[in-house]
């Protein structure tokens, strides 16, 4: 019955499964109000009311349709596909059939803490089609209060299709913008009987302040004291010292000399006298 409701939901979804004789045979025996085994028997090689007919859903409809045999009873108690699933039992009747199974590394992901506005590393969660036909992943749903904190990428997505014993992977980084605990779900929608959810959860912590490396302190240099020395003595009768002399004497002369020739371009003679004899007695 738990099969027959998802068959419904996968129909819904457009991924019916395929028919499936071993639901069609339970239908068959069992279905209420009456099964149809009450009047076409439980071995239906002996094609009991031309029960073998039936190897076509078209046809077990148009007798529900046409009440054949007081069959209308069935008009809103049989689905499409549990008509289709009794169709499957009546060809095959010892049949099987495969199904999808799927199988996550985890239900659980927790992210070490991260800081705010910064993408975590990257967690990711193995899909893997552990069954006999092929996986469908119908979307990856992400709900809860922070979900929009969580990004997804990797391999698996709406309608990736999964062979047995292969699988896909779901990448998962957290990225907030807001300090605190976070948690979101993540859903993982496929052809099996039930969807998987992995939930999901992480902390995001404030920016650390950043300190500046101190430099050490650089030690004082040693303060380098010249040697102590006075003045270098010579001697007074030194020669270069007499030069030195000679030279003031001279220099002397000449500047004497110089304003002499400055002062007489500018003035007359007598007065040039009155100053000379003023300035240079
Ligand atoms: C109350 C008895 C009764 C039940 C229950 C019943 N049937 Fe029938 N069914 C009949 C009769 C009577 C016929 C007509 C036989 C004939 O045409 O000779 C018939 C005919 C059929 C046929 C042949 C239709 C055709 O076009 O010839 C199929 C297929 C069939 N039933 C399938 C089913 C299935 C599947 C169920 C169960 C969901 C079911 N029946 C339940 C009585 C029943």
């Amino acid at each position: 019955m738990k099969k027959i409701i998802l068959s419904l939901v996968s129909i819904a979804s457009l991924q019916a499964f395929a028919a499936d004789p071993i639901v069609g045979k339970n239908i068959y025996m069992t279905s209420p109000p009456i099964p149809c085994a009450t009047c076409h028997g439980t071995d239906i090689s002996k094609n009991t009311a031309n029960i073998l007919k039936g190897k076509s859903s078209v046809v077990i409809s148009s007798a529900i349709a046409s009440n054949k045999g007081n069959m209308g009873m069935y008009a809103s108690s049989l689905t499409t596909a549990q008509i289709d699933d009794i169709a499957a039992y009546i060809i095959n009747p010892n049949g099987t059939v495969a199904n999808p199974s799927i199988s996550l590394s985890s239900n659980v992901v927790n992210f070490p803490a991260t800081e705010v506005n910064k993408a975590s590393s990257i967690q990711s969660i193995v899909v893997s089609n552990t069954g006999t036909a092929n996986l469908v992943i119908s979307g990856l749903f992400l709900a809860g209060f922070d979900s929009n904190d969580f990004i997804l990428s990797g391999s698996c997505n709406a309608n990736t299709s999964i062979i047995p014993k292969n699988s896909c992977s779901i990448g998962i980084v957290f990225n907030s913008k807001t300090v605190g605990s976070k948690s979101a779900s993540l859903t993982i929608a496929n052809n099996t009987d039930h969807s998987q959810t992995v939930n999901l959860s992480a902390t995001a912590i404030s920016t650390p302040i950043i300190t500046p490396i101190q430099n050490p302190i650089p030690s004082p240099k040693p303060i380098i004291k010249p040697p102590i020395s006075g003045p270098i003595l010579v001697p007074k009768d030194h020669p270069a010292v007499r030069n030195e002399r000679e030279y003031q004497h001279k220099n002397e002369r000449f500047e004497r000399n110089d304003r002499d020739v400055e002062k007489n371009k500018n003035c007359n003679k007598k007065d040039c006298n009155q100053d000379d004899d003023h300035r240079f007695k």
